[in-house]
């Protein structure tokens, strides 16, 4: 019951406008025409694409004060970190450590070499598909000669890096990730090849990608990219490219590092390497700068492998590529293209004090669920708002209420957009508009409304 005092109902002789079909995609903001992806890259080419508009630059200065603590742990321990000497399990237990805090599934493994119990640190970042792993590993021993911060604490640290990276991104990939210190490599890849030994045999199958980085920092660097599986191989390819700086193909002979056990049993690998005691020659140094005649690190396997042992620029370069790859190589979930409309023109009278009415609003080309935030804007003209009850009706028949009647709300009109946490709703289907007036003399009509995915 209400007076109606606020003048004559305005008439309105709007004609309908276009038929009332959803406009899929029309109206997609300018964010989602950045991300949307190439349509015709191959595979590859395609994952490393993404890759660049999503993973992180690696901060150099994290990477380099993990060379610094590897090299306080060796001064601690007799000058090294060696298999079977007290710096190598301090250098697994600074890892884990870092690792464990930043939420990894952290595990080491056992071994014997040489008399000595060796480890390996092995990390998994929950989530992702198990049947699905990309592997990143790293030595974590050194010889005993010395502190080992380019060979290999340059490749662990890169890598512990990275996977803190994820886990700062809390990085929610299709595929599962997993990282590796091995233990050992100086002997042998013993620590490696361990682990791929023990590792049953339908889970070898799971393991669809293993990137070593062994030696990044080289101080006389030189690029190379290991010439093994061709879309891992490309991957870093697509990433030196885009730094305009050019790569060989690493020839200083296969079965020198961690990949060779898993190359063995067929996993696809691939990796980066700075390069080690072979002489840079002078057309490297010719494109990559440093020096000629020169081995690309004098101090390989010797005392001098310290934290001066390192070039900055290459650790740089090479700690974004491990990123680069794990991101690209893994998939990162697609985001759906935010903002998209669909909505509908077509009017629809609202009877007087009378039965509900709907108005149907079609969406498609959606996959999974609504958004928890669906945005629903109303454009209801009426000269006495009051009258009506709102409702966002999903496809399954759910009804969420967006307005109630309230005898006291004279305005005109119910222009508004609500938001509804529609997440357990289909987003695909016929969704309705439902309005009922329901108090008499004051009228209206639905005139549009629209939905945002
Ligand atoms: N850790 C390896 C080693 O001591 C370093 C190395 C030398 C390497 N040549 C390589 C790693 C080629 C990868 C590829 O032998
Ligand atoms: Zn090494
Ligand atoms: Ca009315």
């Amino acid at each position: 019951m209400k007076l109606s005092v606020h003048g004559v109902p305005h008439i309105s002789v709007r004609t309908a406008v276009t038929a009332g079909l959803a406009l899929a995609g029309l109206l997609a903001t300018g964010a989602s025409a950045a991300t949307a992806a190439p349509t015709a890259a191959p595979a590859g080419q395609r994952s490393a694409a993404a890759a660049a508009l999503a993973a992180p630059d690696i901060p150099l200065a994290n990477v380099k004060a993990h060379l610094t603590q590897l090299s306080s742990i060796a001064a601690a321990n007799g000058g090294n970190r060696a298999h079977g000497r007290a710096g190598y399990l301090a250098s697994v237990n600074y890892v884990k450590g870092k690792l464990d805090a930043a939420g990894f599934t952290t595990t080491v493994q056992q071994f014997t070499s040489g008399g000595a119990t060796g480890y390996n640190l092995v990390a998994d970042w929950p989530g992702g598909d198990p049947n699905q792993v990309i592997m990143t590993g790293s030595h974590l021993d050194s010889v005993t000669a010395g502190a080992g911060i380019n060979d290999n604490g340059s490749g662990s640290s890169a890598t512990l890096e990275t996977a803190l990276a994820v886990a700062r991104a809390n990085y929610q990939p299709v595929k599962h990730l997993r990282f590796a210190w091995w233990g050992a490599e100086e002997l042998g890849l013993v620590g490696s090849r361990y682990y791929v030994n023990n590792l049953p045999t339908a889970d070898r199958s799971k393991i669809k990608g293993y990137l070593n980085f062994d030696m990044l920092g080289s101080p006389n660097p030189g690029y190379f990219v290991y010439d093994d599986d061709p879309t891992i191989e490309q991957t870093f390819k697509d990433f030196y490219a885009g730094l305009g700086v050019p790569t060989e193909i690493e020839t200083e002979g296969d079965g020198r590092s961690d990949h060779t056990p898993f190359k063995n049993v067929g996993i696809p690998v691939g990796g980066l390497f700075a390069g080690a005691d072979y002489i840079k020659t002078a057309a490297q140094a010719q494109k990559w700068g440093g020096t000629s005649g020169q081995a690309f690190d004098r101090c390989y396997h010797s005392s001098c492998d310290t934290t001066a042992n390192i070039n900055d620029t290459a650790l740089d370069r090479n700690s974004d590529a491990v990123a680069y790859a794990v991101w690209g190589l893994s998939g990162e979930t697609p985001e759906p293209p935010a903002g998209t409309v669909f909505e509908t023109l077509t009017d629809v009278a609202i009877p007087d004090n009378g039965a509900a009415v709907t108005s149907p609003l079609t969406v498609s080309g959606r996959t999974g669920n609504a958004p928890t935030a669906l945005k629903v804007g109303v454009d209801i003209k009426h000269t006495w708002r009051g009258d009506l009850v709102v409702d966002l009706v999903a496809p399954d028949g759910t009804a969420y209420r967006l307005k109630a009647s309230s005898s006291s709300d004279s305005a005109d009109n119910v222009i508004a957009t609500y938001t509804v946490n529609a997440s357990s709703e289909a987003a695909n289907g016929v969704w309705r508009l439902r309005v009922q007036d329901i108090a008499s003399s004051d009228t209206g009509y639905i005139d549009s409304w629209k939905l945002t995915f």
